[in-house]
């Protein structure tokens, strides 16, 4: 099995390919053991400087994002405690993310931020209200990715005593969702803000709506309490790779993370979405789908090949297996090295699992050293090692096999990562026309759809605005119990 992908022949193709930076609040977030080398950064994550500097440098390489991961819990499934995971810092200690995008907005003007969220631990009603401020100061930058969580440690420290099915967290998350639409598009209508100085009305009230939610999880009657932002809904990110993941990607996203580690896998991934996306009314391609990848360069293939042969010399197998213990939700302490992992039950990544079962890049069989190994820089995703040209030749080679849209980048050191893709790959890429030479102007949905900042009509969110067929509005109700009503005679909105 081999880690670096080579290039086969190329067939040039000239589609812009899309690209996000993966990171996390947290250090060295998916290069286990890179924390030591002396070029990484990342434990500087307690710095707003550090983050500020990020955030320029991504905008000066033109990615359309930075993506923000999150869990909530620890990966303490291999060796079936947290042991390995708070010596080897996987993902612990980790900080809140969206704490992290104001103070790059003000230092940005494009850059997208797609900060990772869980639907099981936090009611929507704050959490709208939150992504709402966020879109406010970033001026519509803000990107949401909606996780339904893996990890039991979790679900268990939110007094659950084990997380929910895997399909059953899925629905849990569509009424998550079906709230949060209610309260961005349904509640306030556009022109309801009209700062009338003369007649002292800063609102309409007339023209702010209580959604009247009342679910099977959720009871939310009242109205949204921000006014709406650039994208009123953030660009909705989405990751699940499962049959029931995909079909709630098809409904409610418009970037889909994927972690393929091969192309006949990212193939097949990104045929399924495409015709789930279809089924669900929508165009194969208004979600755009990003590869997980990790890129290792140099000024020549020699300068690239030395690095990563001593970025792997600070890599740690172990600390691979920690997350991919926790990822695949099995616990790989407990297989013989050169054992495959065959069939499990998993209630965790069901698209992780599978992939791990299927043929490794040389169509052999995944053993669990060669799970460590892959995963040792970067995570799950493939590993592209050379010069900025053959870096990206390979890329332009899963975009024209698979029909990926583009690639979610992670770090095998940080900044310099992101700093070496920049200064080798991109002028590369933009060269020969598969690279945004400017950022689009407006929102980030405006930038990767060119449609405009609001979801378009055809979306599931779309359909729970004032007058559209999920309206959910209801006349404004009297907050004082009806015995009383006439005592205090509160007007209503006679609408
Ligand atoms: C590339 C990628 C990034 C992900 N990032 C997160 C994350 O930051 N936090 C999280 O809780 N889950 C994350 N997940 C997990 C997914 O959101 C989802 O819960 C998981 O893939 C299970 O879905 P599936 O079984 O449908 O594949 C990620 C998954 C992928 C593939």
């Amino acid at each position: 099995m081999r880690r670096n992908c080579a290039a086969a022949k190329i067939t040039p193709v000239t589609r812009t390919i899309r690209f996000n930076a993966f990171d996390m609040n947290c250090v060295a977030h998916q290069s286990p053991g890179l924390w030591r080398h002396p070029d990484d950064r990342s434990a500087e994550y307690k710095d707003l400087a550090y983050w500020a500097d990020l955030a320029r440098l991504l905008e000066r390489g033109r990615f359309d994002g930075l993506f923000i991961a999150d869990v909530l819990g620890t990966y303490d499934i291999y060796g079936a405690n947290d042991e390995a995971a708070i010596r080897q810092a996987a993902q612990i200690p980790v900080n809140d993310p969206l704490l992290l995008v104001s103070a790059m907005a003000l230092v940005t003007e494009h850059l997208g931020f797609g900060i990772t969220t869980g639907t099981g631990f936090e009611h929507p009603y704050p959490f709208a209200r939150r992504v709402s401020t966020l879109d406010h100061l970033t001026k519509g930058r803000v990107g949401w990715n909606v996780v339904t969580g893996y990890l039991p440690a979790a679900a268990r420290n939110m007094g659950q005593t084990d997380q929910p099915a895997h399909d059953a967290r899925y629905d849990h998350a569509d009424e998550y969702l079906e709230v949060l639409y209610k309260l961005w598009e349904g509640s306030w209508e556009d022109d309801a803000v009209i700062r009338d100085r003369e007649r002292g009305v800063f609102t309409d009230p007339d023209k702010v709506h209580h959604i009247g939610h009342q679910g099977q999880h959720f009871s939310v009657p009242g109205i949204h309490l921000s006014e709406p932002s650039p994208q009123r809904t953030p660009v909705i990110f989405q990751a699940g790779s499962s049959p029931r993941g995909v079909r709630f990607a098809a409904e409610n996203a418009e970037a889909i993370f994927t972690a393929a580690p091969t192309k006949a896998i990212l193939r097949e991934t990104v045929d399924t979405i495409r015709r789930e996306l279809e089924l669900a009314g929508r165009d194969p391609y208004s979600a755009k789908i990003f590869n997980l990848s990790t890129v290792i360069t140099a000024a020549t293939e020699e300068q690239a090949r030395a690095k990563h042969a001593e970025y792997l010399s600070y890599g740690d197998p172990e600390g691979a297996l920690v997350f991919m213990s926790g990822w695949m939700g099995v616990d790989l302490s407990r297989y013989g090295r050169d054992e495959p992992i065959a069939d499990v039950d998993s209630n965790a990544i069901l698209s992780a699992v599978k992939a791990f079962q299927s043929a490794d890049p040389d169509g052999g069989e995944w053993a669990v050293d060669d799970i460590a190994t892959w995963a040792e820089i970067g995570g799950m995703g493939p590993l592209i090692v050379g010069s900025g040209t053959r870096v990206a030749d390979v890329l332009q080679e899963w975009v024209d096999e698979t029909d990926v849209d583009g690639f979610n980048l992670a770090y095998a050191v940080t900044p310099g990562s992101f700093a070496d893709f920049i200064d080798h790959v991109v002028p590369v890429l933009t060269e020969r026309g598969a690279y945004q030479e400017e950022y689009a102007p407006g929102s980030l949905r405006n930038k990767l759809f060119g449609r405009g900042d609001r979801l378009p009509d055809e979306h599931r969110g779309a359909s729970y605005r004032v007058g559209g067929p999920r309206s959910t509005i209801i006349e404004r109700p009297s907050t004082v119990p009806s015995s009383s009503a006439s005592v205090a005679s509160q007007p209503t909105s006679g609408r």
